[in-house]
């Protein structure tokens, strides 16, 4: 299709996208453009949108079909698809580095927000290409991680997980930490450092400090965008190269509602 401009918003991670109205359906050339801007940007944004529910979820067919959120205490309930992210009631800010939903066979390709209400300073969204990031390391260290594998579970150390979350969705699954993008064939750093509760082979303490020394030396300034949240910001991330964390230093009397839609992906490998 023609019109789609993509412009870049850093020089390592994320573009964002104009000429795009995701109020009507979205041919398949425009797909097309949206994924492979996704897999070569890893963050698209588009800016001044206007959805309820309901027209959220259906733009969400540009990007993939929804998959359901395992906080369900989260989920909206006309909508349960869509999982609401507001820093009251008890949900924290997910300020450490991380990829979502790695407790899944098939984690999410994708992880889009809607800005609903923002505050009006702090509260960003950071991402970091950790396809640079793999690309950043010595190559011993690059093949070393590639005979690496993660378990993964949902957060053990959460009390805020509802029994039939745990039961659904607790069940160790194993996921590479080399991971190779399906689209564009390149390799990145691929974990959930909370849900990755040990690395095979590692003790569960070992593992967390090898993962958390990884994440010190990998995320630098150079290969990382950070969003300025705006009402009616549309922020898609694709999880299969990124890894992403909230803000939390912004004045909590202010609102920051963000609705988060997660995408069916592929098992990783
Ligand atoms: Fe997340």
């Amino acid at each position: 299709m023609a019109g789609l401009t993509v412009k870049p918003l850093h020089p390592s991670i994320g573009a964002e996208i104009s000429g795009l109205d995701l109020h009507k359906p979205v041919d398949a050339a425009t797909k097309a453009e949206l994924g492979a801007a996704l897999s070569e940007h890893l963050v698209l944004v588009v800016r001044d949108q206007h959805f309820t529910p309901a027209e959220y979820l259906t733009m969400a067919d540009a990007f993939g079909t929804p998959m359901r959120q395992h906080y369900s205490q989260h989920n909206m309930p006309d909508y349960p698809d869509i999982g609401i992210i507001l820093h009251r009631d008890g949900q924290k800010p997910a300020a450490m580095w991380h990829t979502d939903h790695t407790n899944r066979e098939r984690p999410p390709k994708a992880t889009m927000l809607y800005g609903l209400e923002v505050p009006k300073s702090g509260g960003e969204t950071s991402i970091a290409n950790m396809r640079a990031a793999f690309g950043a390391l010595p190559e011993l260290e690059q093949r070393r991680l590639e005979t690496l594998t993660t378990l993964n579970s949902i957060d053990t150390h959460r009390t805020d997980v509802l029994p039939e979350d745990r039961e659904k969705y607790g069940k160790p699954v194993s996921h590479p930490m080399a991971r190779t993008h399906p689209e564009h064939g390149s390799k990145a750093v691929y974990f959930h450092i909370t849900k990755a509760f040990q690395i095979e082979g590692m003790t569960p303490e070992a593992s967390q400090e090898y993962m958390s020394g990884l994440l010190d030396r990998m995320i630098r300034p150079e290969i990382v965008y950070t969003h300025t949240w705006r009402k009616g910001d549309l922020l898609v991330m694709d999880n299969r190269a990124t890894m992403h964390r909230a803000h939390g230093d912004y004045d909590r009397s202010q609102d920051r509602v963000l609705w988060r839609l997660i995408i069916e992906g592929d098992r990783p490998h």
